[in-house]
Protein backbone atom coordinates (compact mmCIF):
# COMPACT_ATOMS: atom_id res chain seq x y z
CA UNK A 1 0.00 0.00 0.00
CA UNK A 2 1.51 3.23 -0.69
CA UNK A 3 0.95 6.72 1.27
CA UNK A 4 -0.09 9.53 -0.93
CA UNK A 5 1.69 13.19 -0.32
CA UNK A 6 -0.25 15.95 -1.46
CA UNK A 7 1.86 19.31 -1.43
CA UNK A 8 5.33 16.39 -1.56
CA UNK A 9 7.49 18.81 -3.04
CA UNK A 10 7.43 21.78 -1.07
CA UNK A 11 9.72 22.53 2.21
CA UNK A 12 8.00 20.26 4.42
CA UNK A 13 6.37 17.85 2.17
CA UNK A 14 9.48 16.76 0.76
CA UNK A 15 11.31 16.44 4.01
CA UNK A 16 8.47 14.39 5.03
CA UNK A 17 8.65 11.79 1.89
CA UNK A 18 12.40 11.41 2.22
CA UNK A 19 11.56 10.23 5.19
CA UNK A 20 8.87 8.13 4.39
CA UNK A 21 11.30 6.74 1.35
CA UNK A 22 14.28 5.67 4.03
CA UNK A 23 11.83 3.66 6.39
CA UNK A 24 11.05 2.19 2.39
CA UNK A 25 7.18 3.10 2.40
CA UNK A 26 5.75 3.57 -1.13
CA UNK A 27 4.69 6.94 -1.74
CA UNK A 28 2.70 8.63 -5.01
CA UNK A 29 3.07 12.78 -4.58
CA UNK A 30 0.66 15.11 -5.90
CA UNK A 31 1.79 18.93 -6.52
CA UNK A 32 0.99 21.48 -8.91
CA UNK A 33 4.49 22.64 -8.73
CA UNK A 34 3.45 26.35 -7.51
CA UNK A 35 5.81 26.13 -4.27
CA UNK A 36 6.86 22.76 -5.20
CA UNK A 37 9.89 21.78 -6.96
CA UNK A 38 10.15 18.91 -9.31
CA UNK A 39 14.31 18.48 -7.36
CA UNK A 40 12.86 18.62 -4.18
CA UNK A 41 11.75 14.74 -4.72
CA UNK A 42 14.42 12.06 -3.62
CA UNK A 43 11.78 8.89 -5.53
CA UNK A 44 8.69 7.92 -5.55
CA UNK A 45 5.67 8.91 -8.17
CA UNK A 46 4.86 12.00 -9.04
CA UNK A 47 1.82 13.32 -10.30
CA UNK A 48 1.44 16.72 -11.01
CA UNK A 49 -1.82 18.68 -10.81
CA UNK A 50 -4.39 19.79 -8.14
CA UNK A 51 -6.60 18.55 -5.68
CA UNK A 52 -9.57 20.59 -7.19
CA UNK A 53 -9.18 18.53 -10.18
CA UNK A 54 -11.83 15.83 -9.94
CA UNK A 55 -10.90 13.43 -12.84
CA UNK A 56 -7.17 13.99 -12.03
CA UNK A 57 -7.42 12.78 -8.40
CA UNK A 58 -10.06 10.13 -9.55
CA UNK A 59 -7.10 8.99 -12.34
CA UNK A 60 -4.16 9.07 -8.96
CA UNK A 61 -6.56 7.06 -6.48
CA UNK A 62 -7.12 4.47 -9.78
CA UNK A 63 -3.45 3.87 -10.34
CA UNK A 64 -2.32 3.10 -6.67
CA UNK A 65 -2.71 1.56 -3.93
CA UNK A 66 -3.14 4.36 -1.47
CA UNK A 67 -3.93 3.30 2.23
CA UNK A 68 -3.41 6.77 3.93
CA UNK A 69 -2.51 10.23 2.88
CA UNK A 70 -0.63 13.10 4.36
CA UNK A 71 -2.32 16.30 3.13
CA UNK A 72 0.54 19.29 2.88
CA UNK A 73 -0.78 20.63 -0.25
CA UNK A 74 -1.69 24.54 0.48
CA UNK A 75 -1.05 28.10 0.56
CA UNK A 76 0.35 29.39 3.89
CA UNK A 77 1.89 33.28 3.75
CA UNK A 78 0.37 34.78 6.82
CA UNK A 79 0.70 38.05 5.24
CA UNK A 80 -0.62 37.24 1.64
CA UNK A 81 -3.94 35.52 3.23
CA UNK A 82 -4.60 38.97 4.27
CA UNK A 83 -4.71 40.49 1.27
CA UNK A 84 -5.93 37.41 -0.88
CA UNK A 85 -8.60 35.69 1.89
CA UNK A 86 -10.82 34.38 -1.21
CA UNK A 87 -7.32 32.14 -2.51
CA UNK A 88 -6.52 30.90 0.80
CA UNK A 89 -10.35 29.35 0.51
CA UNK A 90 -10.47 28.30 -2.00
CA UNK A 91 -7.24 26.65 -3.08
CA UNK A 92 -6.60 25.49 1.06
CA UNK A 93 -10.33 24.57 2.32
CA UNK A 94 -11.94 23.93 -1.32
CA UNK A 95 -9.09 21.85 -1.92
CA UNK A 96 -9.25 20.11 1.24
CA UNK A 97 -13.04 19.39 0.94
CA UNK A 98 -12.05 17.77 -3.01
CA UNK A 99 -9.82 15.67 -1.39
CA UNK A 100 -12.01 14.11 1.70
CA UNK A 101 -14.34 13.83 -1.20
CA UNK A 102 -12.24 11.78 -2.83
CA UNK A 103 -11.03 9.47 0.14
CA UNK A 104 -14.52 8.69 0.67
CA UNK A 105 -15.45 7.87 -2.63
CA UNK A 106 -12.34 5.53 -3.07
CA UNK A 107 -12.34 4.33 -0.08
CA UNK A 108 -9.04 5.43 1.80
CA UNK A 109 -9.51 6.05 5.73
CA UNK A 110 -6.63 8.05 7.44
CA UNK A 111 -5.24 11.64 6.98
CA UNK A 112 -2.13 13.41 8.17
CA UNK A 113 -2.62 16.81 8.08
CA UNK A 114 -0.13 19.34 8.09
CA UNK A 115 -1.63 22.42 10.63
CA UNK A 116 -0.01 25.12 12.35
CA UNK A 117 0.37 27.27 15.30
CA UNK A 118 -1.26 29.70 13.76
CA UNK A 119 -5.17 28.28 14.55
CA UNK A 120 -4.45 29.41 17.91
CA UNK A 121 -4.13 33.32 17.35
CA UNK A 122 -2.52 35.32 19.92
CA UNK A 123 -1.99 32.46 23.13
CA UNK A 124 -4.01 32.31 26.11
CA UNK A 125 -1.19 29.90 27.96
CA UNK A 126 2.54 29.43 27.29
CA UNK A 127 3.43 26.72 26.45
CA UNK A 128 0.35 26.32 24.20
CA UNK A 129 -1.00 22.66 24.18
CA UNK A 130 -4.10 21.39 22.41
CA UNK A 131 -6.58 22.30 24.54
CA UNK A 132 -6.28 25.81 24.41
CA UNK A 133 -8.47 28.18 22.97
CA UNK A 134 -8.73 28.41 18.71
CA UNK A 135 -9.11 31.93 17.62
CA UNK A 136 -7.07 32.91 14.65
CA UNK A 137 -5.86 36.38 13.79
CA UNK A 138 -5.31 35.94 10.02
CA UNK A 139 -7.25 34.31 7.43
CA UNK A 140 -4.07 32.05 6.75
CA UNK A 141 -4.78 30.24 10.15
CA UNK A 142 -8.84 30.62 9.61
CA UNK A 143 -8.31 28.78 6.59
CA UNK A 144 -5.97 25.43 8.65
CA UNK A 145 -8.68 25.54 11.22
CA UNK A 146 -11.59 25.19 8.68
CA UNK A 147 -9.64 22.54 7.24
CA UNK A 148 -9.36 21.06 10.49
CA UNK A 149 -12.74 20.71 11.67
CA UNK A 150 -13.56 20.05 8.04
CA UNK A 151 -11.71 16.74 8.85
CA UNK A 152 -13.78 16.27 11.73
CA UNK A 153 -17.07 16.14 10.27
CA UNK A 154 -15.67 13.41 7.96
CA UNK A 155 -14.48 11.37 10.80
CA UNK A 156 -18.14 11.75 12.31
CA UNK A 157 -20.07 10.94 8.94
CA UNK A 158 -17.67 8.31 6.86
CA UNK A 159 -15.01 7.07 9.56
CA UNK A 160 -12.37 9.16 7.98
CA UNK A 161 -9.68 9.23 10.78
CA UNK A 162 -7.09 12.32 10.63
CA UNK A 163 -4.20 13.47 13.04
CA UNK A 164 -3.96 16.83 12.70
CA UNK A 165 -0.38 18.34 13.34
CA UNK A 166 0.24 22.11 14.32
CA UNK A 167 3.88 23.04 13.52
CA UNK A 168 5.46 25.89 15.36
CA UNK A 169 8.62 27.36 13.17
CA UNK A 170 9.59 25.20 11.24
CA UNK A 171 13.53 25.39 9.94
CA UNK A 172 16.81 23.55 8.94
CA UNK A 173 17.73 21.17 6.34
CA UNK A 174 17.80 17.46 5.61
CA UNK A 175 21.42 15.92 6.62
CA UNK A 176 22.05 14.62 3.06
CA UNK A 177 22.06 18.31 2.09
CA UNK A 178 20.12 17.67 -1.41
CA UNK A 179 16.75 19.19 0.13
CA UNK A 180 16.19 22.06 2.05
CA UNK A 181 14.11 25.42 2.19
CA UNK A 182 13.17 27.44 -0.87
CA UNK A 183 10.07 29.58 -1.12
CA UNK A 184 9.38 31.94 -3.39
CA UNK A 185 9.09 35.02 -2.21
CA UNK A 186 11.11 34.31 1.09
CA UNK A 187 9.51 35.48 4.14
CA UNK A 188 10.37 33.18 7.10
CA UNK A 189 13.45 34.36 9.72
CA UNK A 190 15.64 31.81 9.70
CA UNK A 191 16.26 31.43 5.69
CA UNK A 192 16.36 35.67 5.47
CA UNK A 193 19.07 35.22 7.85
CA UNK A 194 21.34 32.97 6.18
CA UNK A 195 20.35 34.50 2.52
CA UNK A 196 21.96 37.90 4.33
CA UNK A 197 24.88 35.43 6.04
CA UNK A 198 25.67 35.12 1.82
CA UNK A 199 25.34 38.86 1.31
CA UNK A 200 22.00 38.40 -0.90
CA UNK A 201 20.50 40.77 0.94
CA UNK A 202 22.18 44.25 2.56
CA UNK A 203 20.41 43.18 6.18
CA UNK A 204 17.65 41.35 7.82
CA UNK A 205 14.58 43.87 9.24
CA UNK A 206 14.04 43.22 12.29
CA UNK A 207 9.47 43.17 12.58
CA UNK A 208 9.83 45.32 16.01
CA UNK A 209 11.43 45.35 19.46
CA UNK A 210 9.00 46.74 21.61
CA UNK A 211 7.49 43.50 22.78
CA UNK A 212 6.91 42.62 25.93
CA UNK A 213 9.77 39.96 25.71
CA UNK A 214 13.39 40.21 27.74
CA UNK A 215 14.71 41.64 24.62
CA UNK A 216 11.88 43.34 23.26
CA UNK A 217 11.48 40.91 19.92
CA UNK A 218 9.69 38.13 19.40
CA UNK A 219 9.73 34.81 20.53
CA UNK A 220 9.36 31.23 18.59
CA UNK A 221 9.69 27.92 19.10
CA UNK A 222 11.81 26.68 16.12
CA UNK A 223 11.82 22.82 15.24
CA UNK A 224 14.39 20.70 12.94
CA UNK A 225 12.08 19.57 9.64
CA UNK A 226 13.14 16.20 9.66
CA UNK A 227 11.76 16.00 12.88
CA UNK A 228 8.47 17.25 11.77
CA UNK A 229 9.04 14.29 9.41
CA UNK A 230 9.56 11.66 11.40
CA UNK A 231 6.53 12.80 13.60
CA UNK A 232 4.38 12.43 10.12
CA UNK A 233 5.97 9.01 9.94
CA UNK A 234 4.78 8.17 13.42
CA UNK A 235 1.13 9.51 12.84
CA UNK A 236 0.85 7.35 9.81
CA UNK A 237 2.22 4.58 12.12
CA UNK A 238 -0.84 5.40 14.76
CA UNK A 239 -4.36 5.66 12.43
CA UNK A 240 -2.79 2.18 10.74
CA UNK A 241 -3.20 0.89 14.32
CA UNK A 242 -7.08 2.35 13.87
CA UNK A 243 -6.28 5.04 16.44
CA UNK A 244 -8.95 7.38 16.98
CA UNK A 245 -8.31 11.03 15.56
CA UNK A 246 -6.22 13.62 17.34
CA UNK A 247 -4.88 16.58 17.17
CA UNK A 248 -1.05 17.63 17.97
CA UNK A 249 1.43 20.53 19.05
CA UNK A 250 4.31 19.85 17.20
CA UNK A 251 7.60 22.27 18.86
CA UNK A 252 10.66 21.68 21.34
CA UNK A 253 9.15 23.71 24.10
CA UNK A 254 12.12 26.16 23.87
CA UNK A 255 11.22 29.98 22.63
CA UNK A 256 14.37 31.95 21.18
CA UNK A 257 14.05 35.84 20.06
CA UNK A 258 14.55 37.44 16.46
CA UNK A 259 17.54 38.74 18.14
CA UNK A 260 19.06 35.33 19.85
CA UNK A 261 18.00 34.03 16.26
CA UNK A 262 20.26 36.42 14.40
CA UNK A 263 23.00 35.82 17.33
CA UNK A 264 23.53 32.15 16.85
CA UNK A 265 23.43 32.42 13.09
CA UNK A 266 26.07 34.87 13.28
CA UNK A 267 28.01 32.67 15.86
CA UNK A 268 27.19 29.87 12.92
CA UNK A 269 28.69 31.71 9.76
CA UNK A 270 30.90 33.15 11.00
CA UNK A 271 29.26 36.30 9.29
CA UNK A 272 28.69 39.61 10.56
CA UNK A 273 24.67 39.65 9.35
CA UNK A 274 23.79 43.47 9.45
CA UNK A 275 19.86 43.37 11.28
CA UNK A 276 18.05 47.16 11.08
CA UNK A 277 14.99 47.14 13.59
CA UNK A 278 12.15 48.21 11.63
CA UNK A 279 8.16 48.69 12.52
CA UNK A 280 6.02 45.35 13.69
CA UNK A 281 4.82 43.25 11.43
CA UNK A 282 1.05 43.24 11.78
CA UNK A 283 -0.74 40.07 13.09
CA UNK A 284 2.74 38.56 14.72
CA UNK A 285 1.88 37.06 18.76
CA UNK A 286 4.64 38.26 21.02
CA UNK A 287 5.14 34.47 21.99
CA UNK A 288 4.56 31.50 20.45
CA UNK A 289 6.08 28.23 22.47
CA UNK A 290 4.10 24.81 22.10
CA UNK A 291 3.67 21.84 24.54
CA UNK A 292 4.35 18.60 22.61
CA UNK A 293 3.89 16.75 25.48
CA UNK A 294 0.75 14.86 24.19
CA UNK A 295 2.72 13.87 20.87
CA UNK A 296 5.67 12.71 22.72
CA UNK A 297 3.16 10.33 25.11
CA UNK A 298 1.05 9.20 22.01
CA UNK A 299 3.00 9.34 19.30
CA UNK A 300 5.99 8.62 20.36
CA UNK A 301 7.39 11.51 19.15
CA UNK A 302 10.91 11.95 20.08
CA UNK A 303 12.84 15.06 18.37
CA UNK A 304 16.23 14.45 18.28
CA UNK A 305 17.78 17.12 16.33
CA UNK A 306 16.19 20.40 18.74
CA UNK A 307 19.48 22.44 19.71
CA UNK A 308 18.96 25.81 17.75
CA UNK A 309 22.49 26.20 16.79
CA UNK A 310 22.05 22.46 14.82
CA UNK A 311 19.03 23.07 13.10
CA UNK A 312 20.43 26.69 11.82
CA UNK A 313 24.14 24.61 10.87
CA UNK A 314 21.89 22.35 8.15
CA UNK A 315 20.13 25.36 6.82
CA UNK A 316 23.20 26.79 6.28
CA UNK A 317 24.96 23.72 4.55
CA UNK A 318 21.59 23.89 2.05
CA UNK A 319 22.33 27.83 1.71
CA UNK A 320 26.10 27.21 1.15
CA UNK A 321 25.50 24.68 -1.50
CA UNK A 322 22.45 25.96 -2.94
CA UNK A 323 22.53 29.77 -2.84
CA UNK A 324 19.92 30.32 -5.32
CA UNK A 325 17.78 27.56 -4.40
CA UNK A 326 17.10 24.71 -6.80
CA UNK A 327 18.33 26.38 -9.69
CA UNK A 328 21.50 25.03 -8.45
N1 LIG B 1 10.87 38.16 11.39
C1 LIG B 1 11.69 39.27 11.34
N2 LIG B 1 12.23 39.60 10.12
C2 LIG B 1 12.01 38.88 8.99
C3 LIG B 1 11.17 37.74 9.06
C4 LIG B 1 10.62 37.41 10.28
O1 LIG B 1 11.91 39.96 12.34
O2 LIG B 1 12.53 39.25 7.93
C5 LIG B 1 10.27 37.79 12.69
C6 LIG B 1 8.77 37.75 12.67
O3 LIG B 1 8.24 39.02 12.92
C7 LIG B 1 8.49 36.72 13.77
C8 LIG B 1 9.69 35.77 13.69
O4 LIG B 1 10.70 36.49 13.00
O5 LIG B 1 8.48 37.35 15.00
C9 LIG B 1 9.40 34.50 12.95
O6 LIG B 1 8.79 34.83 11.72
P1 LIG B 1 8.51 33.78 10.55
O7 LIG B 1 7.87 34.52 9.43
O8 LIG B 1 9.75 33.01 10.27
O9 LIG B 1 7.50 32.78 11.21
P2 LIG B 1 6.08 33.06 11.88
O10 LIG B 1 6.26 32.79 13.33
O11 LIG B 1 5.49 34.34 11.51
O12 LIG B 1 5.20 32.02 11.11
C10 LIG B 1 5.36 30.64 11.22
C11 LIG B 1 4.93 29.96 9.92
C12 LIG B 1 3.48 30.24 9.63
C13 LIG B 1 2.66 29.90 10.79
C14 LIG B 1 3.17 30.55 12.03
C15 LIG B 1 2.44 30.07 13.23
O13 LIG B 1 5.73 30.41 8.88
O14 LIG B 1 3.09 29.47 8.53
O15 LIG B 1 4.55 30.23 12.24
O16 LIG B 1 2.45 31.07 14.17
F1 LIG B 1 1.39 30.31 10.60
Amino acid sequence: MAVLVTGGAGYIGSHTAAALLERGEEIVVIDNLQQGHREALLGGKLYVGDLRDAEFMDTVFKENKIDAVIHFAANSLVGESMKLPGKYYHNNVYGTLCLLEKMNEHGVGKIVFSSTAATYGEPENIPIDEYDRTLPTNAYGETKLAMEKMMKWFDVAHGIKYISLRYFNAAGAHASGRIGEDHDPETHLVPIVLETALGKRPHISIFGDDYDTADGTCIRDYIHVSDLADAHVLAVDRLRTGADSAIYNLGNGQGFSVKEVIEIAREVTGKEIPAVVEPRRAGDPAVLVASSERARKELGWNPSRNKLEDIIKSAWAWHVAHPNGYED
